[in-house]
């Protein structure tokens, strides 16, 4: 008799450390449909609770090894390399990382046929006409987000099963790796200036959110492109000012600058964010509110 509440789901994630990582971890590890293994290049995870390897996803042959012996329904790659503006002149490794593991674990789906999900980034846009739907034409601005459409690419021609989530300004609840929002908590409560751009726009994503979106993947098998991003589209010194609001905190140490002035390596998207709506209806997809993440920030990390 087939009972499908003892069919397990076999998940590996990788990147496991990471702030996306981490926090889908946490979602699968109690989870007795599934059986999980984490991975990321650390010698040690940042969590409890899940079995865990150490391996630098560069390494072909070590990477295929590892996805043959768990042999996974799915795997999850949420590792990168994540420094924009360090992708600008350590190309080789952004490279490697973002677009030559992704064609390794690629190789190593199509072979057992594990559905593969992979997160990509706005980045990929120029971010003149933001926010973009799934059928927007991508035109990067920078080497990192001209690995991230790679890797997308990569994805596209192995033959493998997979899924791209583009997503957005992740924030959220990640113990080990203090997000953009607890950045700017921390430094408003030291009495520390903050300089924040207002002419970067997009709708910032919970990190929570995105995790619900990559279950829902699993969850009924979606194959494609998705965009995956929060609920309220805005600027980043209006995203600013609605932390300082809700924590209570003093306001007039945000000093809104443009972009420009950062001088930053790595040109940004600036009216950039991602359209939602195809989450929406085939995903069942359902971004909280900025406020309601924060309130959940609060509770959970006690800030
Ligand atoms: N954060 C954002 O605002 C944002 C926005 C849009 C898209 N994304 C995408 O979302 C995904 C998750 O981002 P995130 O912010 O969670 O990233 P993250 O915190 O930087 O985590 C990435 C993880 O991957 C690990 N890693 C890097 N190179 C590796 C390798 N060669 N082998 C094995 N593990 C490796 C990292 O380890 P180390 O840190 O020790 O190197 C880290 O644990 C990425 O694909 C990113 O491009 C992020």
């Amino acid at each position: 008799m087939f009972n499908s509440d003892i069919v397990k789901n076999r998940i590996l994630i990788i990147g496991a450390n990471g702030m996306l990582g981490q926090r889908t971890v946490d979602f699968y590890k109690n989870k007795n449909q599934v059986e999980l293994l984490t991975l990321s290049i650390e010698d040690l995870p940042v969590f409890k609770g899940a079995d865990y390897i150490s391996c630098d996803i560069t390494d072909r042959d070590k990477i295929k090894k590892t996805v043959y012996d768990f042999c996974p329904d799915f795997i999850f790659n949420a590792a990168a390399y994540t420094n924009v503006d360090k992708s600008e002149t350590d190309r080789e490794t952004a490279w490697k990382t973002n677009v030559k593991a992704v064609e390794y674990l690629a190789e190593a789906s199509r072979v057992i046929d594990a559905h593969m999900i992979h997160i990509s980034s706005d980045y990929i846009f120029d971010g003149k006409a933001g926010p973009y739907n799934e059928k927007a034409v991508p035109n990067p601005l920078g080497y990192y987000g001209r690995t991230k459409l790679a890797s997308e690419n990569a994805l596209k021609i192995s033959g493998a099963i997979y899924t791209v989530l583009r997503t957005n300004v992740l924030y959220g609840i990640a113990d080990s790796r203090p997000d953009f929002v607890r950045w700017v908590v921390q430094s408003l409560r030291e009495g520390k200036e903050i300089r924040i751009v207002t002419d970067q726009i997009n709708n910032p994503t919970f990190i929570d959110d995105l995790v619900q979106a990559v279950s829902k993947v699993i969850e009924f098998r979606k194959t494609g492109i998705y965009h995956v991003g929060g609920k309220e589209y805005l600027s980043r010194y209006e995203f600013t000012i609605m932390i300082a609001d809700f924590f209570k905190l003093d306001k007039s140490l945000i000093k809104p600058i443009i972009t420009k002035q950062l001088n930053q390596p790595a040109r940004r998207p600036l009216r950039s964010g991602l359209v939602t709506l195809k989450a929406e209806t085939q995903l069942g997809y359902k971004p909280c509110s900025i406020k309601e993440a924060l309130a959940k920030m609060k509770r959970e990390l006690n800030l």
